[in-house]
């Protein structure tokens, strides 16, 4: 896991962050940015590039090789830095809170601006990164950047995604997004996979969700990574979440994706909810109605 450098914020001042985001522009070119390009990288003069090289080395935030040439590189914690600087000028966040999960590829906080709201950094790209950075020998490579190339289009991606679809389906509202991070609502409620339904409420939410998804479609959605942990259950209703791997409906695998997402779900329902389900109900027949417009209802409705 990524360290939380929300406790740094505080103590970094303003050259520190020209200096970070020196190494970030530097980075566009090659992974380890060369320490002469840093003057001009961040408006800073030698002396300052010295200093501020020294901070940031210091907490984490940079690492430092020497092979050719002296060279730096951001650590993910450099980067979250950044993102969580930018945030805080724009106020969409004031204070920072507790971890509200690690997912695989991600970590989420809770923040708060005038209300409580999730931040999840993106950190698509970061075991991959981790495995090929120990063995390497690099000096050239522009390829080992992409681990924040990865992260950030993974932000950009959901945050586009929760905004076309916010708030006709039942997703987080988004807030904001920077670089690999974005700011949503904070959902109530569990995951569905954490939930013990009742038997009469079964079939009721698996018709919320099987809604949500049809809805999702109609807007030119299918989510692709649909599952009971991606799926938050509250008094309120249910709630779609973790969308950075959605393609449009015009893509040539969204029906696939959209099949294997029912399938997901009802697979789910059917072991854990055995015999609560419609005995006729299945996946391929629910998806055929999505995608002609027909879907209504997972209750029995022939009577
Ligand atoms: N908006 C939110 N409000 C409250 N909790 C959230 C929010 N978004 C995410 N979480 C919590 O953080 C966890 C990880 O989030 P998410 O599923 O988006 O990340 P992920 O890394 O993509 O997950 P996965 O392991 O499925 O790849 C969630 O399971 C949930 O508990
Ligand atoms: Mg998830």
């Amino acid at each position: 896991m990524v360290r939380n450098v929300a406790g740094l914020l505080p103590e970094l001042e303003a050259e520190d962050f020209y200096l970070l985001s020196g190494v970030e522009q530097g980075m566009r070119f090659s992974e380890w940015v060369q320490r002469e390009k840093l003057p001009d990288y961040s408006s800073l003069t030698e002396d300052e590039v010295e200093y501020r090289l020294e901070r940031c080395l210091k907490r984490g935030l940079i690492e430092k090789k020497t092979i050719q040439y002296e060279g730096y590189t951001l650590q993910f914690e450099g980067y979250d830095v950044l993102a969580l600087r930018t945030f805080a000028e724009r106020e969409t966040i004031t204070e920072f809170g507790s971890p509200l999960g690690v997912g695989k590829e991600s970590d989420v906080y809770e923040v708060r601006s005038y209300k409580p709201h999730a931040l999840k950094y993106h950190r698509e790209g970061y075991t991959n990164f981790r495995e090929v950075h120990k063995e390497r020998d690099y000096a050239s490579d522009n390829e080992h950047v992409s681990w924040m190339y990865t992260a950030r289009k993974a932000a950009e991606r959901e945050y586009e995604t929760l905004e076309a679809l916010y708030p006709d389906v039942a997703v987080p509202q988004p807030i904001g997004q920077n670089r690999h991070a974005i700011v949503m609502e904070k959902m109530d409620g569990v995951e569905l996979s954490r939930t013990r339904l009742e038997d009469e409420q079964v079939v009721g939410v698996l018709d919320l969700l099987v809604s949500e998804i049809s809805r999702a479609h109609e807007l030119g959605y299918v989510h692709a990574d649909m599952s009971e942990y991606n799926v938050f259950v509250s008094e309120a209703g249910v709630t779609i979440f973790d969308w950075p791997q959605a393609v449009p409906t015009d893509h040539e695998n969204a029906d696939e994706f959209l099949r294997r997402d029912l399938e997901n779900i009802l697979g789910y329902f059917r072991r854990k909810y055995p015999r609560r389900l419609p005995e006729d109900l299945d996946a391929d027949s629910v998806a055929d109605s999505i995608v002609d417009g027909s879907f209504d209802t997972v209750f029995e409705t022939n009577g």
